[in-house]
């Protein structure tokens, strides 16, 4: 693999311990892809950072760097951690884990990564421009990042991205290169998704019968950047799927002729395979409430608060967000309105990558079809899919 002077002094050690060992690793992950060369990144996003996924041995090894004094080198964001910075108790979650959870955040701010833990750090000011190279850890940020920003980006590992930030490079494979970025299925739409829960389900559906697929969907004709964001989660969880195009709504959709799609695999979706889809994979009871898989915007908290303005919930409400978008919607009022009706808004943690499973919490529902594909296998918690304003309806008096 070719390395100009730059990276080959980063490899050699000149930059210290720290920029060596991810300049190695870099390298390594280079060779096994057979990338010819390395590419500067404009930004990087970091997963693992949960301590309740990574243990003492990634505390540890994160504090080494930090020690190191190791610095990134371009604009660094984070994923959600294993707790809300500053309502862990609420979360009922122990000390021992909170202090090891934030000496885990100190290390990567000692490193110069901005702290804010979120899945949708396109909504916090990490937003790289079209036509950039990132490297981004976290399915449902990187098929964002490719697909509706047109950046590109392959599915990194926290690792090979924090390895990025440092080094500020990532080998030239994969999404990097515009030939692996052509629609390999066509999905035609027969019908029109009508709420988050059927972007979601149309993501997972499509997710899990063309896992490694590039995918070109025709017949949507509208979706917003919220509805986006939830394909895109869906897409990204029963599958490995980092990269789709909207025709006519997603920026790269407009570089693709007939011919390049009518070669294509194709694949029909109707009203009908939705609700089979729901029905196989959702529970019929709950106890708990999640919404926020990805974490939500301010328009999503609008819209609940807008809904429980003046109600009261009847059982355990959790909404997850960005910090960034806690701070806006406390000022606006949502979330003294949506904490007023007996939920809990919930920022830099998800129900994913938190010590849920200490918690009691057995049947969940939720509209997201990656919380639905996550919780059974990593916490065992059944979940029931449902559309937000019907959840809203159920549990509200
Ligand atoms: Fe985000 Fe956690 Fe869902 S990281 S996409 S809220 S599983």
């Amino acid at each position: 693999m070719y390395l100009n002077r730059e990276e080959e002094r980063m490899l050699d050690g000149e930059f210290g311990e720290g920029v060596a060992k991810c300049m190695k690793l870099l390298v390594t992950l280079g060779e096994l892809f057979e990338a010819k060369e390395m590419v500067k990144i404009g930004s990087s996003h970091v997963s693992g950072v949960s301590y309740k996924n990574i243990g003492d041995p990634g505390l540890e090894l994160i504090e080494s760097f930090a020690e190191e004094n190791v610095k990134v080198k371009v604009k660094t964001t984070l994923n959600p951690m294993g707790m809300d910075r500053e309502r862990w108790k609420e979360m009922g979650l122990e000390r021992s884990f909170a202090e090891k959870q934030l000496r885990i955040v100190k290390a990567y701010e000692k490193m110069g990564v901005i702290s804010t833990c979120t899945c949708t750090p396109y909504l916090v000011g990490n937003n790289p421009k079209f036509g950039e190279h990132v490297a981004w850890a976290e399915t449902s940020a990187t098929v964002y990042a490719n697909s509706v920003l047109g950046a590109k980006t392959n599915r990194e590992s926290g690792l090979s991205a924090f390895a990025s930030a440092v080094t500020g490079r990532t080998p030239y494979y994969g999404y990097h290169l515009e030939e692996n970025r052509k629609p390999t299925v066509h999905v035609k739409l027969k019908f029109k998704p009508k709420d988050s829960l059927e972007f979601s389900v149309l993501g997972y559906l499509v997710g899990k019968n063309f896992p490694n697929s590039v995918p070109f969907i025709s017949g949507l004709h509208e979706a917003s950047l919220d509805e986006l964001k939830t394909l895109g989660a869906g897409l990204a969880s029963a599958g490995a799927i980092t990269l789709y195009h909207v025709e006519k709504l997603t920026p790269e959709s407009r570089f693709f002729r007939d011919e390049d799609v009518k070669n294509c695999e194709k694949f029909s979706v109707g009203q009908e395979d939705i609700r089979k889809t729901i029905s196989e994979i959702s529970e019929e009871e709950f106890d708990c409430v999640f919404l926020g898989c990805p974490h939500c915007s301010l328009e999503q908290l609008e819209n609940v608060a807008d809904f429980l303005r003046g109600k009261k919930v009847n059982c355990r409400l959790w909404v997850f967000t960005s910090k960034q978008v806690f701070e806006k919607a406390k000022k606006l009022g949502y979330i003294d309105i949506i904490e007023s009706a007996g939920g809990l808004v919930l920022s830099d943690t998800c129900m994913i990558v938190s010590p849920f499973e200490k918690l009691n919490i057995t049947k969940v529902v939720t509209d997201s079809c990656k919380a639905a594909y996550y919780l059974p296998s990593t916490v065992g918690v059944k979940v029931k899919l449902e559309n937000p304003r019907k959840i809203l309806e159920e549990i509200t008096v």
